[in-house]
């Protein structure tokens, strides 16, 4: 398992404090929310806070675009970020920005909302797959119903097409429901909340660790 702590609900003055606590409780990445305001009501921060972090922190970065045509952000994005993941139908070629994704040498990922359907050929050539198990784009919302069911159907999916690709989860992962979504097939957990929530993220990265 690894654990990505989402950066969303941080405030700007206390980030680079509170990600430095988390690399020292060996956080294995931070993952950014690019929200623009369009494909979700809200409006977060752009490639710029990833670039001015880059030099500060040594764990792998991951963005999740949360905007229509992400491909708009791929180029500026592959100095400072390992993965990057869009959401299907907010792109007008989604096998064309994996393509893009991959020539630039990040990891591409699908991110996906509940009733979004993925193709074959798309599932063949992504690296991750991430379910996002709340309404996308807010922090501190709890994981929706059916979710634990969706984890196991996408990881019956895979296995049985004979694929590579890694399940992450997103929105609503606590240490309380952490070794479910694991055991459900979960690979990587992106926690907002339950790693900042208290404002000892390293606690709460320790307590991650026991429970799975
Ligand atoms: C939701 C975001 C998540 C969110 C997670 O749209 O993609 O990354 O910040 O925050 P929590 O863990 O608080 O649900
Ligand atoms: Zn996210």
């Amino acid at each position: 398992m690894k654990l990505y702590a989402s950066i969303l609900g941080v405030g700007i003055g206390e980030m680079h404090e509170l990600m430095l606590e988390a690399e020292k409780a060996r956080i294995d990445g931070f993952h950014f929310d690019i929200s623009d305001g369009c494909f979700t009501p809200n409006l977060t921060f752009g490639p710029w806070l990833l670039r001015s972090m880059r030099n500060m922190l040594l764990a792998p970065f991951e963005a999740h675009l949360m905007t229509n045509n992400p491909e708009r952000y791929y180029d500026e994005l592959s100095c400072c970020t390992e993965t990057i993941y869009f959401h299907p139908e907010a792109s007008v070629s989604p096998m064309r920005d994996i393509n893009k994704i991959h020539s630039l040498g990040m990891e591409a990922g699908i991110a996906i909302t509940n009733d979004v359907h993925v193709s074959t050929k798309l599932l063949e050539n992504v690296d991750v797959m991430l379910l996002l198990l709340v309404k996308p784009g807010f922090p501190g919302q709890s994981m929706q119903q059916g979710s634990l069911e969706r984890i196991d159907m996408l990881r019956e999916m895979r296995d049985n097409m004979k694929l590579n690709f890694e399940i992450a989860v997103d929105g609503g992962v606590k240490p309380e429901n952490a070794a479910l979504l694991v055991h459900a097939g979960a690979q990587r957990l992106v926690s907002g909340s339950g790693i900042f929530g208290n404002k000892k993220p390293s606690d709460s990265i320790m307590k991650f660790r026991e429970v799975v």
